[in-house]
């Protein structure tokens, strides 16, 4: 037997070990084998990995994709060729584009423009408003990952539902086995501290962080978990940003809420002094927190409260961030920056710090994201049978950002510009197909396509 693909000589990582010398054979985009390197068929194909790590796909289910409607910004294409080369297979896009995705007609235009342009496989959440809650069965049937609600304000002003319109949300989320995940930030005291500080002409890029307090986000989670607990819902915390709300997190899951959390990259690598160096650049919803909380994550993110790591990759545009006054009026300025090709250099220069280890990382970042949205053992799994998503790395190599334009997103204002890395992606194969190698993207828009999910 010949197959298309053998990628040998690599060790392969998944959460329950390493594996020296080993490979994957590859047939039809799905994985045929997995064995010494000695003792795979033979391939149209073999990619020597020389050593390199071979893990299961990541998977990054928190970008902003915005496509339909807010292109200026970014696409699909653009997103998903920063996927690609920045070692994702997997990406799960946000609602607030425009129109929202709030409906079946607007859910299947967003699949029908990732069809035509994605690199990687794709899905995207649903958002829940006051408006659509009679809507959450259609979108469950569209094929809607899951659900999403904006309890603060943030980018794309998408407004909070009322507590009561949550509780009808939930039982009817409840019904389609699909989980609902939040920005998770009180609306009400975000609101009132920005008018607050507005007023006072507090108007750097560290008072927008100080604005939008830990208690907001705390509260957030305390809430929605008393809620979940009560309708008995799966529920997911979206960019958890602090050590008070990982504990909040900690104490739901001890009480058996199923609820689930992701945390950033930047939340992880920065402390708030960040926005004293790079200004509004670094601005973001939640805000990168002092170093107390920022401690505290890390420990809660060790102790494996924080199920995934995902980027909340949120393009905007050089004027939208303020880059050639990035100490300017920080209420000028727009939160959040890219992500998809620094998230894998981040946490393995973390691996390299021995923070966490190779395993925790393929868990957090491939298995675990895998799992809490349904796309498990498809993706994240390295399973024979299962999608040949692989994310080829090396381990060692010492780099620096130098200059942001090298990113492949469509914009590239980022707070990592000028950071050093240990580690880099440097094959993507999605679905057995090479769509990132030798620092080119190989692969064609409409290469990706939706994760389907019942
Ligand atoms: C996100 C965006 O730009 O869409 N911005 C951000 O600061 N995180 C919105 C969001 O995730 O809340
Ligand atoms: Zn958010
Ligand atoms: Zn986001």
């Amino acid at each position: 037997m010949t197959v298309d693909l053998v990628v040998k000589h690599a060790t392969v990582v998944t959460p329950d070990g390493k594996v020296p010398d080993a490979g994957i054979a590859i047939d039809d985009g799905t994985i045929v084998s997995l064995g010494r390197s000695g003792q795979l068929p033979d391939a149209e194909r073999t990619i020597d990995a020389n050593g390199s790590v071979v893990v299961p796909g990541v998977i990054d289910t928190h970008i902003h994709n915005r496509e339909p409607g807010l292109e200026y910004k970014g696409d699909w294409e653009s997103a998903t060729r920063a996927a690609a080369a920045g070692g994702v297979t997997t990406v799960v896009g946000m609602p607030n584009t425009d129109p929202v995705i709030d409906r079946p007609e607007a859910l299947e235009l967003k699949f029908e423009r990732g069809e035509a342009a994605a690199h990687v496989d794709f899905q995207s959440y649903a958002v829940v408003t006051s408006e659509n809650v009679d809507r959450i069965p259609a979108l469950d049937a569209a094929g809607a990952l899951g659900f999403k609600i904006f309890l603060g304000s943030t980018v794309g002003d998408v407004p909070a539902p009322t507590d009561g319109e949550i509780l009808d949300a939930m039982t009817a989320i409840r019904e389609t086995g699909k989980r609902l995940g939040f920005h998770e930030e009180n609306g009400e005291i975000i609101d009132h501290y920005e008018r607050q500080y507005r007023a006072a002409g507090k108007n750097r890029p560290i008072d927008h962080a100080h604005s939008r307090p830990v208690l907001a986000e705390r509260e957030a989670v305390e809430r929605m978990i008393t809620f979940a607990s009560d309708r008995d819902v799966p529920i997911h915390m979206f960019h958890v940003s602090s050590g008070d709300a990982a504990d909040a997190v900690a104490r739901g899951k001890e009480r058996g809420v199923d609820v689930t959390a992701e945390t950033a990259p930047h939340y992880l690598w920065f402390t708030e002094s960040v926005l004293e160096e790079k200004g509004n650049v670094a601005r973001v919803q939640p805000p990168i927190r002092s170093t107390d909380q920022h401690e505290r994550l890390w420990e809660q993110f060790s102790a494996g409260v924080i199920d995934c790591i995902a980027t909340d990759h949120a393009p905007h545009t050089d004027e939208e961030k303020l880059v050639d006054d990035p100490f300017g009026d920080t209420w000028a300025a727009i939160s959040g920056f890219v992500g998809l090709e620094t998230q894998v250099p981040a946490m393995l220069t973390f691996v390299d710090e021995g923070r966490l280890e190779l395993e925790e990382w393929v868990y957090h970042h491939s298995t675990r994201p895998a799992q809490v949205w349904g796309m498990y053992p498809q993706k994240g799994s390295l399973r024979i049978g299962t999608d040949a998503d692989l994310t080829i790395v090396d381990t060692d190599e010492a780099w620096t950002l130098e200059d942001r334009h090298a990113l492949h997103s469509k914009n590239t204002v980022t707070p990592f510009e000028g950071e050093s890395f240990v580690g880099r992606a440097h094959t993507t194969i999605v679905r057995g197909q090479v769509v990132y190698e030798d620092g080119r993207v190989t692969g064609e828009p409409g290469d990706g396509t939706r994760v389907d999910v019942d």
